[in-house]
Formats: structure tokens, C-alpha cells, sequence
């Protein structure tokens, strides 16, 4: 990262996968049991006992929440041993607690580590987002043109027939217009339940994913990791906050957002480099999930550096389980 030394940026990349893994596999204690509250506890504990084994000097700015509602990994808590680097924390220790409670797929374990002051504070609201990959000039897709103008401009930046177009969107009441608006232009739409971090990222590689581009309103914060990730991957991402009512703006403005209308672009939700690391908790499309297996767990997780485009799976073979227990 900038403003870090190189080596220990590079350090830090596998600190980060660490920190993931521990939160996914403490996080499938509770899998399948249908406790959100529960899952997601145990993977914030392990995700702040670990943060705080780093040799930074590290703030949390997107966390589980404001500080009075939430008692860990709060926004503005400090984490790590302060020996080494500022940075700016985002975090999700369990995106999709839903999935994970019912062990369906795509539930992560989400963390993005950047240069201090370089992550947008997002408040805990919703955000409208738009994404696709970084193989297309810039200009195709906005937040202020129709779905189905920005599915034509996509089939023709891609050469393809609207209909041969993948569209990602969280299946939920708010989005019934935009559903039907794009099943009235042919597209496929991939409905997902939670998690539109995957989502977005999924945009990056169509070929495999069936994914061209996603649409739809989700949460604030996961629209920050999802930039983080496409800071190291390439990609366009657009949003805009959703501050209708006085409470939304209220919060926007304890964050110090000042312009509620704003299109914020990659760059402006994650201006310096980034590392990311996700790991799964449960099967999903992009990583699969923590497996246990007799003497051992497996993890599989996704780690990435803006600074150098660099992109890693690490398959995690855990044998000494005890270092996974919960005081
Ligand atoms: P949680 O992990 O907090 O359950 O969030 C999952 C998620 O699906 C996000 O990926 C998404 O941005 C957000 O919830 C959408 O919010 P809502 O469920 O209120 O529509």
C-alpha cells in the first residue's frame, strides 16, 4: 500500500487471509442453526481477536455499527498493536448472516484493509450500485440512465444481444420495478438472496459466473468492500447513498457525507491501495465454504492487493484445531 513499506504490505496480505479464515471457521459453529445473532457474534469476536495480533496502528471505519449499537468492531474502534502503519479498516465478519444461519450458499467472511484516511465512511444506510467489469470503456453504464438504456449500451460494448446479457440482483420487494423493467428487455436476472459483495465481484468475470452486471439497492458498507475489491481487480462501480428520510440523513452527516445526491465512483469509496480478503463460510459461487473434516478444516480464501493487481486462493488445510477455540 502506499505510504507502507512494501514488505510489509506484503505481510500484511497474509495476515488478512488469517484474519478471515478464523472468522469464517468460528462463524460455522452456528451454521445451519438459524441464530444470525449468534453466527455473526462469533465471527466478530474472532475477527477483533485477531485484528488485534496486527502490527498496525488500525480504526475501524466500516463495522458493525455506531458505536452505541455495537459493542465490537464498532465504528471508530482501534484495533492492532499500534506497532506499524495507519490504516483504515472495512469489515463484514459474516456478509450473508441469514445464509450462514441457514446454510445456504454464499455466506463470507469480508475484510479490507487500506491506507488511513483513504475509505469512505459510509453510514449504515442503503446505497443504490451499479457494476460491471474492467473490460468495458468508461461511460457505458450509469446510475442516472434507465436499466434498460444501460442494458443496451452494455450488449453493445459487449458485442451481444440484450438477451444474452446476466444481470445480478437482490431478490427483495424494493426491487419489483427494476425486475420486471429488465425482464421486459430479455436479460437473464440472477436473483440472489444476500450477499451483493459477491455480487459485484462476480461482474468481473462473466465468462465464468454468468454475471455481467449488477443493479440494485443494498447496504452502504458492503458497497465499500465491494469497491475495495474492485480496486484490485479492475472494474466500474457506481452508487449513490439513499438518505431519504431525516434519521438516513442525520447519520450520512455524522459520517461527515456532505453531498447526500453525490455518484460516488470507485476512487471515491476507496482512493488509496487496498488489500482484500474474503473466505468462505458457507459453499458459494466465488470460494467454497469452511469444511471439517475428522482432524482437520478446510478454508478456502480470496485475497487481493490493489497496489500490485494480484489476486490469490489460498486453500487453508487447518490441523491444529485448538487454535480455532472459542474462550
Ligand atoms: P447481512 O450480512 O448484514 O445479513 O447483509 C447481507 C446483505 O444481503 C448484504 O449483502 C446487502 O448489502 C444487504 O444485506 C441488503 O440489505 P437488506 O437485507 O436490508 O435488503
Amino acid at each position: 500500500m502506499t505510504d507502507m513499506n512494501p514488505a510489509l504490505d506484503r505481510i500484511l496480505t497474509l495476515e488478512l487471509a488469517r484474519v478471515t479464515e478464523r472468522a469464517a471457521v468460528a462463524a460455522t459453529i452456528m451454521r445451519g442453526k438459524g441464530n444470525e445473532k449468534a453466527a455473526d457474534q462469533l465471527a466478530v469476536d474472532a475477527m477483533r481477536r485477531e485484528l488485534n495480533e496486527l502490527d498496525v496502528d488500525g480504526t475501524v471505519v466500516i463495522g458493525e455499527g455506531e458505536r452505541d449499537k455495537a459493542p465490537m468492531l464498532y465504528i471508530g474502534e482501534k484495533v492492532g498493536t499500534k506497532n506499524g502503519p495507519k490504516v483504515d479498516i472495512a469489515l463484514d465478519p459474516l456478509e450473508g448472516t441469514t445464509l450462514c444461519a441457514k446454510a445456504k450458499p454464499n455466506s463470507l467472511a469480508v475484510l479490507a484493509m487500506a491506507v488511513g484516511g483513504t475509505l469512505l465512511h459510509a453510514p449504515d444506510v442503503y446505497m443504490d450500485k451499479i457494476a460491471i467489469g474492467g473490460q468495458y470503456d468508461d461511460g457505458i453504464i450509469d446510475l442516472d440512465f434507465s436499466p434498460t438504456k444501460n442494458l443496451e449500451n452494455l450488449a453493445k460494448a459487449k458485442n451481444c444481444k440484450i438477451s444474452d446479457l446476466g444481470v445480478c440482483i437482490l431478490d427483495r420487494e424494493r426491487h419489483a420495478e427494476l425486475i420486471a423493467e429488465v425482464r421486459e428487455t430479455g436479460a437473464s436476472i440472477m436473483l440472489i438472496e444476500d450477499g451483493d459483495i459477491a455480487g459485484v465481484i462476480a461482474t468481473v468475470d462473466p465468462d465464468k459466473t454468468g454475471v455481467d452486471i449488477y443493479m440494485g439497492i443494498g447496504g452502504a458498507p458492503e458497497g465499500v468492500l465491494a469497491a475495495a475489491a474492485l480496486r484490485c481487480i479492475g472494474g466500474f462501480m457506481q452508487t449513490r447513498l439513499v438518505t431519504d428520510s431525516a434519521s438516513q440523513k442525520q447519520r450520512a452527516t455524522e459520517m461527515g457525507v456532505t453531498e447526500f445526491d453525490k455518484k460516488l465512483n470507485i476512487r471515491d469509496m476507496a482512493s488509496g491501495d487496498v488489500i482484500f480478503s474474503a473466505t468462505g463460510v458457507t459453499d458459494g459461487d466465488m470460494l467454497f465454504g469452511v469444511r471439517h473434516k475428522g482432524n482437520k478444516i478446510e478454508t478456502e480464501t480470496l485475497v487481493m492487493r490493489s497496489s500490485t493487481g494480484t489476486v490469490r486462493r489460498i486453500i487453508g488445510e487447518h490441523y491444529k484445531l485448538d487454535k480455532f477455540s472459542v474462550d
